[in-house]
């Protein structure tokens, strides 16, 4: 193919793509930059183009850091100031060689950090799955705190959502993500309960290169970052440490997040959405919780009601579990025979629905007819424990080595731990606390 043609394609092609495309000769004049450029940086292609490019923004340009190094630099965070305009990028610069290895010139490759993020939160699953559609429930409780979080949802206010353990509190911050206006916007999660507090600190706000010893290259962003623009889930808040909410209060207040390391303030537009299943105005008479935090977010506070509460759900949603089971390819079981219902709307369920889902999945195995039986519940071990009894029990067996064997096995995963253990979460908090862990 002649050459004008294949030039004229390849100038046609680099218009033709939405990432940014600039190049330079070996002095750094612009000798080309492509649509997407301009549009990034908000520019006209004569305001770039012969124009030496360390004269167009007051930071380095990459372009120049590349032909002084004479090697690329890859996937870099990078602000182009033009202008007074201040654009975020994700950046990689490659030298371009002649056949006698001299380097002629620069050519660098970027997008916009928004487009970066959006890829990010789609790779690492930052997305709600969940729906009011999804809850099961028939109650007026449950029906109340439904029409209650549905308006909630229009709000971005920060929202507090109390609940025992396994009642849905998840369900309901992914439900009320998915029917705000941010819906199409990342929801990012982070447990407070799983990480120590130096990592918390990082996770939320991320960090820059060089911040401390096993900092990643190129640094890091925060929750907050990845959750921009949509809602961010701090999931057992009553585990957060004391000086790590003070940065979150600060957070809340000014909308505006400091990477560990960084000193560039960065803008952030994020709806809290937080979960605890603790006690917390306790919490803050005891001074584990601060007041400020607290009353900042209790203004918009859901609590979801305990299974006991609505006991018209019990069934209903045991029936709604077996029909999930059967659809999934699992054994045909018909129902439930009226002996067992009675059995289930007897039960505490201290461990809620999702202890409901367990008895129900394990009974679905354990039936060995069309129905299940009280004996197909017994042969689950289905029985009403009585809980004093168990604790006491456990205080002897569960020693202070055990629990930290187990805690270092889950990694500190307390959820995970409780399991191991077979305790309530509960429960494993009043050990944690007798052995000062
Ligand atoms: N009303 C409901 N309808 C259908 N499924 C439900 C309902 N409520 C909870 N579930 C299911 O029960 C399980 C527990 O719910 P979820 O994880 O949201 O509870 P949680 O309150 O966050 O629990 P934990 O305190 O242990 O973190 C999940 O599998 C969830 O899908
Ligand atoms: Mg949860």
């Amino acid at each position: 193919m002649n050459k004008d043609v294949i030039n004229e394609i390849l100038l046609k092609a680099l218009d033709s793509v939405s990432d940014g495309i600039s190049i330079c000769d070996k002095n750094g004049y612009l000798l080309y930059v492509n649509n997407a450029c301009c549009e990034i940086v908000g520019a006209d292609k004569e305001e770039l183009l012969n124009k030496k490019v360390d004269n167009l923004s007051p930071d380095k340009p990459m372009l120049i850091e590349v032909i002084e190094k004479k090697k690329s630099i890859i996937d870099i965070e990078y602000f182009w100031n033009f202008k007074g305009k201040k654009t975020h990028l994700i950046n990689s610069g490659y030298p371009i060689f002649d056949e006698n290895g001299n380097i002629i010139g620069a050519i660098d490759i970027f997008r916009s950090i928004e487009r970066s993020r959006k890829l990010a939160n789609t790779i690492a699953g930052h997305q709600a799955f969940f729906t009011f559609n999804d809850i099961v429930g028939e109650s007026n409780t449950l029906k109340e705190t439904i029409h209650l979080a549905k308006t909630f949802s229009k709000s971005n206010e920060s929202i507090l959502i109390y609940g025992e353990t396994g009642t849905g509190k998840e369900l309901f911050a992914q439900s009320i993500h998915n029917y705000s206006n941010r819906r199409r916007k990342p929801f990012v999660a982070l447990n407070c309960a799983n990480l120590p507090n130096e990592l918390i600190d990082s996770e939320l706000f991320g960090y820059e290169e060089g911040a401390f010893t096993g900092a990643r290259k190129g640094g890091k962003p925060g929750k907050f970052e990845l959750a921009n623009g949509g809602t961010l889930f701090l999931d057992e808040l009553g585990e957060m440490q004391i000086d790590i909410q003070a940065k979150l209060l600060r957070v809340l207040e000014t909308m505006c997040i400091n990477r560990i390391g960084g000193n560039k303030p960065i803008n952030v537009d994020v709806r809290i959405i937080a979960a605890t299943n603790r006690n917390l105005e306790e919490m803050v008479e005891e001074g584990q919780f601060r007041r400020d935090l607290y009353y900042r977010l209790k203004v918009l506070c859901l609590e979801i009601p305990p299974l006991k509460e609505r006991k018209r759900d019990i069934l209903l949603l045991a029936e709604y579990f077996i029909k999930k089971l059967v659809d999934k390819g699992n054994k045909y079981v018909k129902g439930i025979d009226n002996k067992a219902k009675e059995m289930l709307m007897k039960h505490s369920w201290k461990g809620n629905i999702r202890e409901l889902e367990n008895v129900i999945s394990r009974s679905m195995f354990a039936c060995d007819g069309e129905w299940i039986t009280e004996k197909t519940l017994f042969m689950t071990g289905f029985k009403e424990p009585r809980y004093e009894e168990i604790i006491k029990k456990q205080s002897i067996k569960i020693n202070k080595d055990i629990l930290i064997d187990t805690l270092n096995s889950t990694e500190g995963n307390k959820k995970k731990a409780a399991e191991i253990l077979g305790i309530s979460r509960p429960t494993l908090y009043k050990f944690l606390k007798k052995y000062d862990l």
